[in-house]
């Protein structure tokens, strides 16, 4: 099965994209996390990145396009694969058609999880994240068990630098201008199911699995 994840920052998409990979065995492919871990080994990829990251704006299409590419022909996504965060933009999308369209391998679904921009400020201020198990926190909604370390590993967790209020903000404006622009190609193309995501993240689970239900 091969799935691509939509929504606003904070929608919830990462935390639902494990849920999915830990069901179906098939990776969670998260652009942002493959970005942060190329800027946190200081690699070309890396330094080019950080400068959009810091500013909540969107790293080059054609660096995008090249970085998933990549990871697709990977031995673990041969079975499947769930995208989190890619494509974010039409040509990005035009882009992974076409990298589908030669292997043989088309879209099963596009999941949309729709928030209001408050939820997604206030999911986004709040969070904290394992660097090294990649799990997200909230300090109102889903505190770890002991104070500020992750509940798996023990590793402390970490703030992301785009997680203040006007960086949020402008990554949500950018987000209508660059993304919302897929919600119409995706339908266009049959694919795109909605999930609310305002719940709490084992109903929001539990509505992910319902919109999928014919496919899983
Ligand atoms: P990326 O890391 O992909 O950020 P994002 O898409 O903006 O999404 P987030 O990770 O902020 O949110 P999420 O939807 O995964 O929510 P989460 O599950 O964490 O990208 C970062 C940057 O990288 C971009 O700005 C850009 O610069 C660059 N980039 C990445 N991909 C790119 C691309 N394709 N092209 C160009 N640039 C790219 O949940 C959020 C919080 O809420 C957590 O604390 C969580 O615990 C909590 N939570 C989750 N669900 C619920 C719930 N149901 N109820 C209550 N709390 C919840």
């Amino acid at each position: 099965m091969r799935f691509v994840f939509l929504g606003l920052p904070g929608a919830g998409k990462g935390t639902q994209a494990r849920v999915l990979s830990e069901r179906l065995g098939i990776p969670q492919i998260s652009t942002g996390d493959t970005l942060r871990e190329a800027v946190q080994e200081g690699t070309p990829l890396g330094i080019q990145a950080r400068i959009y990251m810091d500013r909540g704006e969107y790293v080059p299409d054609a660096v995008m396009v090249r970085m998933v590419d990549e990871r697709l022909h990977d031995p673990d996504a041969s079975k499947g694969f769930i995208l989190d965060g890619f494509p974010r933009t039409v040509p990005q999308a035009r882009a992974l058609d076409e990298v589908l369209a030669v292997a043989g391998t088309p879209l099963d679904a596009v999941v949309q999880f729709l928030i209001t921009d408050d939820i997604a400020i206030r999911r986004i201020t709040g969070r904290f994240t394992c660097p090294m198990c990649k799990r997200t926190y909230h300090e109102e909604w889903r505190p770890p068990a002991e104070d500020t370390v992750c509940d798996v590993d023990g590793t402390p967790l970490e703030k992301r630098n785009d997680e203040d209020t006007l960086t949020v903000k402008r990554r949500l404006a950018i987000y209508r201008e660059q993304t919302q622009p897929l919600e119409a190609f995706y339908a266009e193309r049959d694919l795109l199911r909605t999930v609310n995501a305002e719940a709490p993240p084992d109903a929001v689970s539990d509505g992910m699995f319902e919109a999928l239900r014919d496919l899983l």
